[in-house]
């Protein structure tokens, strides 16, 4: 079986694309929601029920489960794993990879929370995530003494599915606006959110050089790699296959316009 990764829409493609480089032998099963997105307007209760509908038809193709998607990492994660799983399934989300990059962690590092090198950070992510404070609630277990200040960024996702850069540029500049008026000098930007490493040059250019940005396309491909590194048997075979909830010529002219990769998706069936 193949390893699947799944977001709202094309954002985990920033996910896909660091995994597929990082492992290039694996297989690997995109799955896109797009018919749903933006998924970060919605209510988190609307946010687990689509993405526990999209992860059970993924379970068609694939054991392991990347949700390459904050918003649903937030809202919908904790409660798939408590519900429980089809036995020789696992579902992953890409918040603890992120947090653990953050305050310099090992994989599974569970000692009490310490003091970290970053105490100002700024947290860029989509409504549903803010709302959710899972960023906050997932760093309080690893660290002490770390202001977070989070910006909603409403819009930019939208703008990103529609392929309109310019404006999702805009926006990123206006909400990074909006950040300093409450934290003027962070040390470090966490960009919450997988779309957000598409116009991440527009995020680093309104924060300014001092400010260091975290992004999770590498950092969840490496945690990725460590973690099949102890469960080989995740990684066996399968077709890699690009599916889309959405139209799948659209689909595919934007990822391939994002990627600067040729890539096909099929619709979901
Ligand atoms: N890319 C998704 C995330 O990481 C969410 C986008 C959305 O559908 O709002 O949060």
């Amino acid at each position: 079986m193949s390893v699947g990764i799944f977001d709202s829409g094309l954002g985990g493609l920033t996910i896909w694309n660091a995994v597929t480089k990082r492992l290039p032998n694996l297989s690997v099963t995109y799955f896109g929601d797009n018919a749903n997105a933006p998924y970060g307007v919605r209510t988190s209760e609307d946010v687990h029920s689509l993405t526990k509908k999209a992860v059970e038809r993924m379970w068609e193709d694939v054991d392991l489960v990347v949700l390459a998607c904050n918003t649903a990492s937030a809202a919908a994660l904790r409660r798939m794993q408590e519900a429980g799983v089809p036995e020789g399934k696992r579902v992953l989300g890409v918040f603890v990879p992120m947090i653990e990059a953050l305050t310099e962690r090992d994989w599974g590092d569970n000692s009490p929370p310490r003091e970290v090198a970053v105490s100002q950070v700024a947290l860029f992510a989509t409504p549903a995530t803010v709302a959710s404070r899972a960023f906050q609630r997932e760093l309080a277990f690893r660290a002490v003494g770390v202001d977070v200040e989070a910006q909603a960024c409403g819009g930019v996702v939208d703008a990103i599915e529609d392929g309109d850069m310019i404006l999702a540029e805009a926006l990123v500049r206006s909400h990074v606006d909006a950040l300093k008026r409450k934290m003027p000098h962070p040390q470090a930007a966490v960009l919450g959110c997988t779309h957000y490493p598409l116009v991440q040059d527009a995020f680093q250019a309104a924060l300014g050089p001092d400010v260091k940005v975290f992004s999770q396309a590498d950092i969840v491909a490496e945690s990725l790699a460590n973690y099949l590194d102890r469960r080989p048997q995740m990684a066996q075979g399968g077709a890699a296959r690009m599916l889309t909830t959405g139209d799948p010529a659209r689909v595919s002219d934007r990822a391939t316009q994002f990627l600067r990769r040729p890539l096909t998706f099929e619709a979901v069936t």
